[in-house]
Parts: structure tokens; sequence; C-alpha cells
């Protein structure tokens, strides 16, 4: 949510800030712009809108610099302008800002007499650090004293106009790295924005900020006392992800899914002993509680993890969405393992549960996308899902990737525990491991699904329903929907429909039913009934089995390689992210950078 990047150095830095911006982009697109300093002067480019905005404008009226500082915005205070695009300029100082400054109304009180010229939260700190200088105070003490007077979440960078070689920044709450060049510096919000500038990063700590010059770096911790934090090296180069032959990123993403489940895998699944193969500190006798707790499409990933555990492993699941979770008295136990499931690792509401989990003593873990998050650096146990970036702000690889891994995690809670048989944990073993043959099958539905969608793009409303493991997969292909083509949609457990929600079927209401042939089909189907008798076009997604006995009640049908019921939820998902993609792009909608959304949500 916004991303930042800095670099003080002794070159020209626009060109690179705006390529780290760019890479930066999924955070948020709402408007982006770039600050520098020349010879002691702030000047700045800004523009509405995605980057490709600010490049047009940066070429007819381009700025430059040696020490400069970029933002791309995901607005949260004032609309997405130009005027509220970051960096802002207080007399002074320039900033750019990720997260929510909470007491900006009061600040803005007391500082009253300055003349605010922007709608945002942000604003507040170019005026601090500038008041302060105006009182005579240092620029190290006159940002160290601003940043005591602010509550909320931050990431800052700021550039102060007779400071050419200098850029302050701290973090609390939201992430920011320092990048260690030769005769640069830089700050960024994730890795992926500094990889083509160097590959020595440091993760700022809670609390810390620092001061970069071309040459040195000093970082302090909250009580302002001068602290060393390690060099991460990062490994695999600057490589940012390219879309290839396909036309979006989504797509592509989809069908990376064989390889990436398959990468999943190798991590936890032993091929030779089938056996789930997990880290020797997740030891699921210690436990007796699963709490898992995640936002949007991991959270998905979590429900239907709840199904495995349970029945695998006789383990009781809590599974809740962060921002609920975390301001309620949750019961928790010495005995529960907290797991955070999140791509990126920088939710701030998973976060903020994690930290709330290991400060009441209990174990965590994290299963996430990216290795050097917060969350992976934070939470007793790392859990990789190896999916790659992902780069399209609907999630898709990295949601099947988790529901792999939580498959294995189940697969070895229920051996542990001696929950299952030798033969089951067998089959269990041997069903993942044909995952990626089954999903690429189902890929190949594509061009029928793509016909499909034409129809169904004229839809205002859908419903997705299913039973057991296939409900938050109902949920997730109805958010797929919403997220990607702005249809109306509501997932379902199909047996709560009759409980009030009938009441919108009406002639043509389009129901995506999943319902593989498993012990709940028959069910499922009944409740397929009640909704096609009330005028409903039935979209059925089942399997072979299921066709044979149901394609009579289907207006259209997809239907899905056979596979073991354990897996079923991840070869399902694979149809609802095809019919939500075709349909957005029969709209004709953006479907990489959907209207108001952002990938990493990192306020809260
Ligand atoms: C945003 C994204 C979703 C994602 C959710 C949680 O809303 O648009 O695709 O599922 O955040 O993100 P995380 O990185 O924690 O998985």
């Amino acid at each position: 949510m916004c991303g930042i990047i800095g670099i003080v150095g002794s070159r020209d830095v626009t060109e690179r800030l705006v390529d780290g911006l760019k890479r930066l982009e999924y955070r948020g697109y709402d408007s982006s712009g770039v600050a520098v300093l020349d010879k002691g002067k702030l000047i700045r480019q800004r523009a509405e809108g995605k980057i490709k905005g600010l490049e047009a404008k940066l070429k007819t009226d381009h700025v430059d610099g040696q020490t400069g500082i970029a933002h791309t915005r995901w607005a949260t205070h004032g609309v997405p302008n130009e005027t509220n695009a970051h960096p802002h300029f207080s007399g002074r100082v320039g900033v750019v800002h990720n997260g929510i400054i909470e007491n900006f109304l009061d600040i803005r009180t007391e500082l009253k007499h300055r003349d605010f010229r922007t709608e945002t939260d942000t604003e507040v700190v170019s005026h601090l650090v500038d008041e302060a200088l105006g009182k005579g105070l240092d620029p190290k003490d006159a940002f160290s004293e601003s940043l005591k007077k602010l509550k909320g979440a931050y990431a800052f960078g700021v550039i102060i106009d007779d400071h050419p070689d200098h850029i302050y920044c701290a973090r609390s709450g939201s992430p920011l790295a320092l990048g260690v060049g030769d005769g640069e510096m830089y700050l960024g919000s994730d890795a992926m924005a500094l990889a083509q500038l160097t590959s020595k990063l440091i993760y700022l700590e809670e609390g810390d900020w620092a001061i970069l010059t071309p040459n040195s770096y000093e970082i302090y911790d909250l009580d302002d006392n001068k602290v060393e934090r390690e060099i991460t090296v990062l490994t695999g180069g600057p490589a940012m992800a390219e879309k290839g032959n396909y036309r979006h990123f989504m797509l592509k993403e989809m069908y990376e899914q064989p390889e990436t489940i398959g990468r999943t895998l190798s991590n936890y699944i032993d091929e030779y002993r089938l056996a789930a193969n997990v880290p020797a500190e997740l030891n699921f006798e210690e436990f007796d509680r699963i709490i898992i707790i995640a936002c949007g499409t991991a959270c998905y990933a979590g429900m239907v993890a709840k199904y495995w555990f349970e029945q695998a492993a006789g383990l009781a699941v809590d599974v809740d969405i962060a921002s609920e979770f975390r301001y309620r008295k949750p019961v928790l136990s010495p005995k529960s393992l907290f797991i955070a499931v999140s791509q990126s690792g920088e939710t701030a509401d998973t976060l903020a549960a994690l930290r709330y989990c290991k400060e009441a003593g209990v174990k965590t873990a994290a299963l996430v996308n990216v290795m050097t998050s917060t969350m992976a650096r934070e939470a007793d146990i790392a859990l990789p899902i190896n999916a790659g970036p992902e780069i399209g702000v609907a999630s898709t690889k990295a949601f099947t990737s988790q529901l792999t891994a939580l498959a294995a995690l189940a697969l070895a809670a229920g051996t542990s525990r001696g929950v299952i048989s030798n033969e089951a944990q067998k089959r269990m073993a041997n069903a993942l491991i044909k995952t990626p043959r089954h999903v690429k099958q189902a890929l190949r539905l594509d061009k029928q699904i793509e016909a499909m969608a034409f129809d169904f793009s004229k839809s205002k409303s859908a419903f997705y329903l299913g039973r057991g493991s296939q409900v938050p997969i109902a949920f997730e292909g109805a958010l797929k929907l919403k997220e990607i083509s702005y249809i109306h949609a509501e997932g379902y457990a199909a047996g709560e429909l009759k409980h009030g929600p009938i009441a919108l079927i009406e002639d043509g209401t389009p129901v995506i039913v999943l319902a593989p042939f498993d012990r709940l089909f028959e069910k499922t189907i009944s409740n397929l009934q009640e909704v096609a008798s009330r005028g409903a076009h039935i979209i059925l997604i089942t399997d072979e089995e299921g066709a044979s006995h149901a394609a009579s009640m289907a207006d259209n049908m997809i239907v899905l390689p056979t596979c073991d019921h354990f897996v079923a939820p991840i070869i399902t998902t694979i149809a609802v992210q095809l019919l939500a993609y075709h349909t957005a792009v029969h709209l004709g909608t953006d479907v990489d950078q959907p209207r108001n959304l952002a990938k990493s949500v990192t306020v809260e």
C-alpha cells in the first residue's frame, strides 16, 4: 500500500527512481511522484494515475539531481489527484510516506498557523520537520523530534533543501529496507524495488530510523540509541517478473500453477516416502488447536485448511480475518499454533495478529511467498510457498500454493498425531503429487471457459455455491469475479442459501455450483435444483463422475479431471480463476491493476 524509494548518490537518480517505482506499482497506482534536490533546491514532478503518466510528464519537464525520493500512491486520506500525490513539500522539507498518521488532525490543529495544501495525513510530517528546523534544530534532531509526535503506521523518506547528500527515513508499522551501494545508499518499501540497485539490504526494525549519505548509513532505534542491523545479501539477482507472451500477468500466473504447485510440493512432500516433510520445529503433537489468520484470498486458503486439519489430524482450527482477530479478545492457550497466511508477508492486520500471538507466548508460523518479508522474519517458523513473484493484484498462483502447503501440513499433522493410517497418508501424498498434472489438465479448459464467459459477462450479479471444502472456493470464485470484472458476486455454503439469499434468485441469475463427485455431491445437487427451479442459470463445475450424474441439470458445465477429493479444492480453483479472468477480459477492465485495489495492504 503505497511504495516508496529513495537514492542518495553521486549521479542523477530520477530514471532509477522511476524504474524502482514501476517495481512497486503493485502496492498502489492512484498517482505517483518524484522529488530531487537540484543544487540545494527541492524540485518535483507528480502525476495522477499510473506511473506511465509520471513518465510522460518527466519527458517534457524533466527533473533530476543526485538525491531523490519517489512514491506510488494508494489513497487513504484525500482523493487521488496531483495535489495529494507525494512527495509533499513544506518549506525546506520533502517527504514520501507509506502508512497512516492517525493523529494527523491533532497535529494540523497544533500547526494551524502553517499553510496546508493537501488533504493528506502525510503533509503534517513535512510541516513538523520544517517547523523544527525553523526553531533552529539541526536536521537529525528535527527529524527525530518530529517522529516522536506521530501516532500510527509509517515508512518515510525525507529530504531537506540545504542537505543535498542526506536522506532521513524511519519505519514503524510499515515495511522499509535500506540498500547499501558503492558510493550510494538506497531506501525502498521492499526488496523488489531495490534489487536492481544493490544486493545488500538492511531491513529496519520497528521504530528504527536512519540517516543515509552516499557513503554511510546510521541507524537509531526507538529510543534514539545508535544500533547495528544485519546486512542481508539478496540472491537471485534483480529479476523482475515479465509478462512474456501473455496478455496479462494474471493469465501468466494462472498458467504457471502446475510449476508453482510443484515447487511448493518439493518443499513439503517427500516423493519417495510418500509422506509430508515439514520443519522439525513444527511438532503437531504439541498443539491442541491451530489458529489461522489472514486477509482476503489468503484467508480462504485458511478456511479450506480447517477442513483438512480437522479431517486428517483431528485438530481444532479457528480461522479468522486478521482485522477482526486483532481487536477481539481471542482466547489463546499455550498449546495453540498460530499460522499467518500471507502472500506478501507484509499485510498490516495479519502482521499485527502475529505479533499479538507472539507476545502472548503462542508459537507462531508464517506461510509466505516472500521470505524476506516482516512476517517471515518475525514468526518463530517461516514456511515458504515458493510461488515466485506474483504481480497480478488478484492472487492466483499464491493461493493454490498456499493450499498445497496447508494440505501438506495437515497431512504432516495427521501422521504425527497418529490420526491417519499409513495407507491414507500415502494416498493423500500421492494425490498431492498428482496435483500439478491435474491443474495442467484443468487449464486446458481455458478456451471453453472463455466462450462461456462471454454470456456470463453480461450478468449484473452471480452466486457461487459449494459444500465442505468447496465453500471457501465459492468465496474465492466470487471474490475473483468482483475484484477484476466488478460484477457483484457472493459465495455461499449451498445449504445456507435458502436461509435468505435465495430471495435474490430470479430468471437468468447465474449460479456457479462447485460440486465434485464426493460424499456431499447429492446434497449440493439438491441445492442446485432449488435454485434452478427458481429460474437460475446453472454453471456446474464438477468432475467426470459428477458430470455423468448431473449433466441434465446444468445450463453450462465445466468438467474437471477426476482427482482425489482431498485435493479437489485446488482443482476447482482453476475453473473459477479462468471464469473470472475471461469475464473481466470480455468487459475490458484493467485485469492486473483493478480499480481501487492494491496488492500489498500495509495499512489497516
Ligand atoms: C490484498 C490483495 C489480495 C490478498 C490480500 C492479502 O487485498 O489484493 O489478493 O489476498 O491483500 O494479502 P497477503 O499478501 O497477506 O496474502
